[in-house]
Protein backbone atom coordinates (compact mmCIF):
# COMPACT_ATOMS: atom_id res chain seq x y z
CA UNK A 1 0.00 0.00 0.00
CA UNK A 2 0.93 3.68 -0.73
CA UNK A 3 1.60 5.94 1.94
CA UNK A 4 -1.83 6.82 3.34
CA UNK A 5 -2.77 10.73 1.85
CA UNK A 6 -4.78 12.78 4.03
CA UNK A 7 -8.40 13.54 3.23
CA UNK A 8 -8.44 17.37 4.88
CA UNK A 9 -7.75 19.73 2.62
CA UNK A 10 -8.82 17.77 -1.36
CA UNK A 11 -11.73 19.00 -3.02
CA UNK A 12 -15.05 17.16 -1.99
CA UNK A 13 -16.09 16.91 -5.85
CA UNK A 14 -14.01 17.25 -9.09
CA UNK A 15 -14.71 16.52 -13.05
CA UNK A 16 -11.76 15.52 -15.27
CA UNK A 17 -11.83 15.30 -19.12
CA UNK A 18 -9.64 12.43 -20.85
CA UNK A 19 -9.03 12.76 -23.97
CA UNK A 20 -9.75 10.07 -27.22
CA UNK A 21 -6.63 8.53 -28.70
CA UNK A 22 -5.34 6.24 -31.26
CA UNK A 23 -3.91 2.95 -30.09
CA UNK A 24 -0.65 1.57 -31.94
CA UNK A 25 0.03 4.11 -34.43
CA UNK A 26 0.33 1.48 -37.21
CA UNK A 27 3.84 0.17 -35.76
CA UNK A 28 3.75 0.34 -31.90
CA UNK A 29 1.84 -2.58 -30.89
CA UNK A 30 0.47 -2.03 -27.35
CA UNK A 31 3.14 0.58 -26.97
CA UNK A 32 2.61 3.89 -28.76
CA UNK A 33 -0.50 6.12 -29.21
CA UNK A 34 -1.39 9.55 -29.81
CA UNK A 35 -4.37 11.84 -27.83
CA UNK A 36 -7.13 12.89 -29.62
CA UNK A 37 -8.74 16.08 -27.73
CA UNK A 38 -11.79 16.52 -30.31
CA UNK A 39 -13.90 13.90 -28.11
CA UNK A 40 -12.98 12.74 -24.76
CA UNK A 41 -14.76 11.29 -21.75
CA UNK A 42 -15.76 13.14 -18.67
CA UNK A 43 -15.58 11.63 -15.09
CA UNK A 44 -17.10 13.88 -11.82
CA UNK A 45 -16.53 12.25 -8.23
CA UNK A 46 -17.82 13.21 -5.21
CA UNK A 47 -16.56 12.08 -2.27
CA UNK A 48 -18.26 10.30 0.03
CA UNK A 49 -18.30 8.70 3.41
CA UNK A 50 -19.29 5.33 2.23
CA UNK A 51 -16.28 3.21 1.61
CA UNK A 52 -15.63 1.73 -1.94
CA UNK A 53 -16.82 2.82 -5.46
CA UNK A 54 -20.36 3.76 -6.76
CA UNK A 55 -21.62 4.56 -9.91
CA UNK A 56 -24.33 6.87 -9.66
CA UNK A 57 -24.91 7.79 -13.16
CA UNK A 58 -23.69 6.85 -16.34
CA UNK A 59 -24.66 9.69 -19.39
CA UNK A 60 -23.28 10.97 -22.92
CA UNK A 61 -23.34 8.35 -25.93
CA UNK A 62 -23.04 4.98 -24.17
CA UNK A 63 -25.41 4.38 -21.38
CA UNK A 64 -25.32 0.93 -20.99
CA UNK A 65 -22.01 0.42 -19.10
CA UNK A 66 -21.96 -1.77 -16.52
CA UNK A 67 -22.56 0.09 -13.39
CA UNK A 68 -20.79 -2.68 -11.30
CA UNK A 69 -17.53 -0.53 -9.87
CA UNK A 70 -15.16 -3.97 -10.50
CA UNK A 71 -16.63 -4.43 -13.88
CA UNK A 72 -16.19 -0.80 -15.12
CA UNK A 73 -13.06 0.44 -16.42
CA UNK A 74 -13.83 3.99 -14.96
CA UNK A 75 -14.67 1.98 -11.53
CA UNK A 76 -11.95 -0.33 -11.61
CA UNK A 77 -9.73 2.28 -11.94
CA UNK A 78 -10.96 4.06 -8.90
CA UNK A 79 -11.26 0.84 -6.76
CA UNK A 80 -7.20 -0.25 -7.41
CA UNK A 81 -6.41 3.72 -6.05
CA UNK A 82 -8.73 3.30 -3.14
CA UNK A 83 -7.42 -0.01 -2.33
CA UNK A 84 -3.59 1.59 -2.48
CA UNK A 85 -3.81 4.88 -1.36
CA UNK A 86 -6.72 4.23 1.91
CA UNK A 87 -7.48 7.64 1.65
CA UNK A 88 -10.43 7.55 4.25
CA UNK A 89 -13.55 7.95 1.71
CA UNK A 90 -15.36 6.72 -0.88
CA UNK A 91 -16.10 7.93 -4.30
CA UNK A 92 -19.70 8.36 -6.02
CA UNK A 93 -18.71 8.39 -9.32
CA UNK A 94 -20.55 10.11 -12.55
CA UNK A 95 -19.23 9.01 -16.06
CA UNK A 96 -20.65 11.64 -18.86
CA UNK A 97 -18.84 9.35 -22.29
CA UNK A 98 -18.08 11.29 -25.64
CA UNK A 99 -16.49 8.06 -27.27
CA UNK A 100 -18.26 5.53 -29.12
CA UNK A 101 -18.09 1.96 -27.38
CA UNK A 102 -16.20 -0.05 -29.77
CA UNK A 103 -14.81 2.37 -32.20
CA UNK A 104 -10.94 1.81 -31.04
CA UNK A 105 -10.85 5.17 -30.01
CA UNK A 106 -9.76 4.44 -26.71
CA UNK A 107 -13.08 4.92 -25.01
CA UNK A 108 -12.46 2.83 -21.88
CA UNK A 109 -8.61 4.08 -21.44
CA UNK A 110 -10.20 7.53 -21.20
CA UNK A 111 -13.03 6.71 -18.93
CA UNK A 112 -10.17 5.21 -16.40
CA UNK A 113 -7.97 8.17 -16.89
CA UNK A 114 -10.49 10.34 -16.44
CA UNK A 115 -12.18 9.15 -13.09
CA UNK A 116 -8.45 8.88 -11.95
CA UNK A 117 -7.61 12.33 -12.51
CA UNK A 118 -10.91 13.70 -10.69
CA UNK A 119 -10.60 11.25 -7.56
CA UNK A 120 -6.87 12.70 -7.73
CA UNK A 121 -8.40 16.69 -6.63
CA UNK A 122 -9.77 14.98 -4.19
CA UNK A 123 -6.40 14.12 -2.40
CA UNK A 124 -4.66 16.72 -0.55
CA UNK A 125 -1.62 15.73 -1.84
CA UNK A 126 -2.65 14.62 -5.45
CA UNK A 127 -0.28 11.82 -7.46
CA UNK A 128 1.67 12.41 -10.15
CA UNK A 129 0.48 11.31 -13.55
CA UNK A 130 3.00 8.64 -13.60
CA UNK A 131 1.75 7.22 -10.59
CA UNK A 132 -1.89 7.75 -11.36
CA UNK A 133 -1.18 5.83 -14.90
CA UNK A 134 -0.87 2.30 -12.55
CA UNK A 135 -4.35 2.57 -11.92
CA UNK A 136 -6.02 3.53 -14.83
CA UNK A 137 -3.98 0.42 -16.39
CA UNK A 138 -6.15 -1.35 -14.24
CA UNK A 139 -9.64 -0.20 -15.01
CA UNK A 140 -8.48 -0.30 -18.99
CA UNK A 141 -7.97 -4.17 -18.43
CA UNK A 142 -11.69 -5.05 -17.35
CA UNK A 143 -12.16 -3.93 -21.11
CA UNK A 144 -9.94 -5.60 -23.16
CA UNK A 145 -8.43 -8.51 -20.68
CA UNK A 146 -4.85 -7.24 -20.57
CA UNK A 147 -2.95 -4.77 -19.47
CA UNK A 148 -1.19 -2.22 -22.46
CA UNK A 149 -0.74 1.27 -22.35
CA UNK A 150 -0.98 2.55 -25.69
CA UNK A 151 -4.62 4.59 -24.72
CA UNK A 152 -3.82 5.22 -21.11
CA UNK A 153 -0.54 6.77 -21.40
CA UNK A 154 -1.83 9.22 -24.72
CA UNK A 155 -5.06 9.69 -22.91
CA UNK A 156 -3.07 10.78 -19.71
CA UNK A 157 -0.38 12.87 -20.70
CA UNK A 158 -1.45 13.92 -24.43
CA UNK A 159 0.56 14.10 -27.76
CA UNK A 160 2.18 11.01 -29.04
CA UNK A 161 3.01 9.44 -26.36
CA UNK A 162 5.40 5.97 -25.97
CA UNK A 163 5.77 3.54 -23.25
CA UNK A 164 8.15 1.18 -22.09
CA UNK A 165 7.14 -1.46 -19.15
CA UNK A 166 4.58 -2.38 -17.59
CA UNK A 167 5.37 -3.14 -13.86
CA UNK A 168 7.19 0.30 -13.70
CA UNK A 169 6.08 1.90 -17.20
CA UNK A 170 8.61 4.73 -18.65
CA UNK A 171 6.56 7.11 -20.37
CA UNK A 172 8.44 9.27 -23.49
CA UNK A 173 5.84 12.39 -25.34
CA UNK A 174 7.58 12.16 -28.31
CA UNK A 175 7.61 15.06 -30.52
CA UNK A 176 5.13 15.10 -33.64
CA UNK A 177 6.57 17.25 -36.87
CA UNK A 178 4.80 20.99 -37.34
CA UNK A 179 1.71 20.36 -39.37
CA UNK A 180 1.07 17.22 -39.42
CA UNK A 181 -2.27 16.53 -38.75
CA UNK A 182 -4.67 13.23 -38.06
CA UNK A 183 -7.32 12.55 -40.22
CA UNK A 184 -9.87 10.15 -38.13
CA UNK A 185 -12.73 7.78 -39.70
CA UNK A 186 -15.03 6.01 -37.20
CA UNK A 187 -17.56 3.27 -39.25
CA UNK A 188 -20.79 3.20 -37.61
CA UNK A 189 -19.42 -0.42 -36.52
CA UNK A 190 -19.22 -2.03 -32.90
CA UNK A 191 -15.51 -3.92 -32.59
CA UNK A 192 -14.87 -5.54 -29.44
CA UNK A 193 -11.14 -5.16 -28.26
CA UNK A 194 -10.85 -8.78 -26.77
CA UNK A 195 -12.39 -10.16 -29.80
CA UNK A 196 -9.95 -8.16 -31.96
CA UNK A 197 -6.96 -9.47 -29.72
CA UNK A 198 -8.24 -12.99 -29.59
CA UNK A 199 -7.54 -13.35 -33.46
CA UNK A 200 -4.11 -12.52 -32.71
CA UNK A 201 -1.51 -15.09 -34.06
CA UNK A 202 0.53 -15.88 -31.27
CA UNK A 203 4.32 -15.63 -32.87
CA UNK A 204 5.51 -13.37 -35.55
CA UNK A 205 8.00 -14.22 -38.42
CA UNK A 206 11.24 -13.91 -37.73
CA UNK A 207 11.53 -11.43 -41.05
CA UNK A 208 8.18 -9.15 -40.29
CA UNK A 209 10.12 -8.85 -36.63
CA UNK A 210 12.84 -7.14 -38.28
CA UNK A 211 10.57 -5.32 -40.99
CA UNK A 212 8.37 -4.28 -38.05
CA UNK A 213 11.19 -3.04 -35.60
CA UNK A 214 12.76 -1.10 -38.65
CA UNK A 215 9.45 0.61 -39.02
CA UNK A 216 9.12 1.96 -35.17
CA UNK A 217 12.50 2.99 -34.88
CA UNK A 218 12.34 4.92 -38.35
CA UNK A 219 9.11 6.18 -37.13
CA UNK A 220 10.41 7.56 -33.72
CA UNK A 221 13.09 8.59 -35.06
CA UNK A 222 11.59 10.89 -37.91
CA UNK A 223 9.56 12.46 -35.61
CA UNK A 224 12.73 13.47 -33.52
CA UNK A 225 14.51 15.09 -36.82
CA UNK A 226 11.04 16.52 -38.54
CA UNK A 227 12.35 13.46 -41.21
CA UNK A 228 8.23 13.06 -43.17
CA UNK A 229 9.97 10.81 -45.86
CA UNK A 230 11.26 8.79 -43.10
CA UNK A 231 7.72 8.50 -41.58
CA UNK A 232 6.37 7.76 -44.73
CA UNK A 233 9.03 4.74 -45.20
CA UNK A 234 8.18 3.78 -41.75
CA UNK A 235 4.27 4.17 -41.53
CA UNK A 236 3.17 0.17 -42.38
CA UNK A 237 2.39 -2.27 -39.65
CA UNK A 238 3.60 -5.69 -41.01
CA UNK A 239 2.34 -7.37 -37.78
CA UNK A 240 -1.18 -6.77 -36.47
CA UNK A 241 -3.16 -4.96 -39.35
CA UNK A 242 -2.85 -7.95 -41.99
CA UNK A 243 -4.79 -9.78 -39.67
CA UNK A 244 -7.14 -7.22 -38.21
CA UNK A 245 -8.19 -5.64 -41.83
CA UNK A 246 -10.33 -7.97 -42.73
CA UNK A 247 -12.63 -7.36 -40.13
CA UNK A 248 -13.05 -3.40 -41.41
CA UNK A 249 -15.34 -3.68 -44.04
CA UNK A 250 -13.60 -1.50 -47.30
CA UNK A 251 -9.92 -1.26 -45.28
CA UNK A 252 -8.15 -1.80 -48.21
CA UNK A 253 -9.94 0.68 -50.26
CA UNK A 254 -9.84 3.34 -47.51
CA UNK A 255 -6.32 3.31 -46.80
CA UNK A 256 -5.30 3.39 -50.78
CA UNK A 257 -7.85 6.23 -51.19
CA UNK A 258 -5.83 7.87 -48.24
CA UNK A 259 -2.42 7.34 -49.54
CA UNK A 260 -3.51 8.54 -53.14
CA UNK A 261 -4.44 11.69 -51.53
CA UNK A 262 -1.20 12.50 -50.17
CA UNK A 263 -1.37 10.54 -46.52
CA UNK A 264 2.18 9.47 -45.22
CA UNK A 265 0.37 7.00 -43.87
CA UNK A 266 -2.81 5.22 -42.83
CA UNK A 267 -3.80 2.05 -40.48
CA UNK A 268 -6.16 0.89 -37.74
CA UNK A 269 -7.06 2.72 -34.37
CA UNK A 270 -6.11 0.48 -31.47
CA UNK A 271 -8.23 -2.58 -32.07
CA UNK A 272 -10.60 -0.91 -35.07
CA UNK A 273 -12.66 0.14 -36.22
CA UNK A 274 -11.74 3.40 -36.89
CA UNK A 275 -9.29 4.23 -38.89
CA UNK A 276 -6.72 6.67 -39.06
CA UNK A 277 -4.09 8.36 -41.14
CA UNK A 278 -1.66 11.41 -40.68
CA UNK A 279 -1.41 13.80 -43.48
CA UNK A 280 0.04 17.67 -44.38
CA UNK A 281 -2.55 19.86 -42.74
CA UNK A 282 -2.61 21.15 -47.23
CA UNK A 283 -3.44 17.39 -48.08
CA UNK A 284 -6.08 16.48 -44.89
CA UNK A 285 -9.34 17.48 -45.91
CA UNK A 286 -8.71 15.66 -49.53
CA UNK A 287 -7.85 12.40 -47.14
CA UNK A 288 -10.98 12.85 -44.90
CA UNK A 289 -13.44 13.24 -47.62
CA UNK A 290 -11.62 10.21 -49.61
CA UNK A 291 -11.87 7.82 -46.87
CA UNK A 292 -15.54 9.00 -46.29
CA UNK A 293 -15.78 8.14 -49.73
CA UNK A 294 -14.94 4.54 -50.02
CA UNK A 295 -16.69 3.57 -46.50
CA UNK A 296 -19.75 4.72 -48.32
CA UNK A 297 -18.98 2.91 -51.24
CA UNK A 298 -18.58 -0.10 -48.91
CA UNK A 299 -22.05 0.28 -47.52
CA UNK A 300 -20.78 1.89 -44.17
CA UNK A 301 -21.28 5.10 -43.35
CA UNK A 302 -18.50 6.88 -40.83
CA UNK A 303 -17.97 9.99 -38.79
CA UNK A 304 -14.63 11.82 -39.84
CA UNK A 305 -12.04 14.14 -37.75
CA UNK A 306 -9.28 16.37 -38.72
CA UNK A 307 -7.68 16.99 -35.89
CA UNK A 308 -3.68 18.37 -34.43
CA UNK A 309 -1.86 16.17 -31.80
CA UNK A 310 -1.02 18.24 -29.09
CA UNK A 311 0.97 17.51 -26.02
CA UNK A 312 -2.48 18.20 -23.89
CA UNK A 313 -3.73 15.21 -22.54
CA UNK A 314 -6.07 14.72 -19.47
CA UNK A 315 -6.94 17.82 -17.21
CA UNK A 316 -9.57 18.80 -14.20
CA UNK A 317 -12.31 21.05 -15.76
CA UNK A 318 -12.72 23.96 -13.54
CA UNK A 319 -15.88 23.80 -10.89
N1 LIG B 1 -3.12 -1.97 -28.56
C1 LIG B 1 -4.47 -2.38 -28.36
C2 LIG B 1 -4.86 -3.36 -29.46
C3 LIG B 1 -5.37 -1.19 -28.40
O1 LIG B 1 -4.57 -3.06 -30.62
O2 LIG B 1 -5.43 -4.40 -29.17
C4 LIG B 1 -6.79 -1.51 -28.08
O3 LIG B 1 -7.05 -1.33 -26.74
Amino acid sequence: MTQRRSSTSGLAKATAFAPASVGNVAIGFDILGFSVDALGDRATVIRSDSPGVVISRATGVVSDIPREPEKNTAGRALMAMLEDLDPGFGIELHLDKGIPLGSGLGGSAASAVAAVVAANALLSEPLSKIELLKFAMQGEAVSSGSLHVDNIAPSLFGGLVLTVGIDQPRVKQVPVPAGIRAVLAHPHMFMSTRDARGILKGSVEMSDFVWQTANLAGFISGCYTDDLDMIRASFEDVVIQPQRQQLIPGFDSVRNAALAAGALGCSISGAGPTVFAWSLEAEAEAVRRDMLAQFVRAGIDADTWIVPIEPVGARVLPA
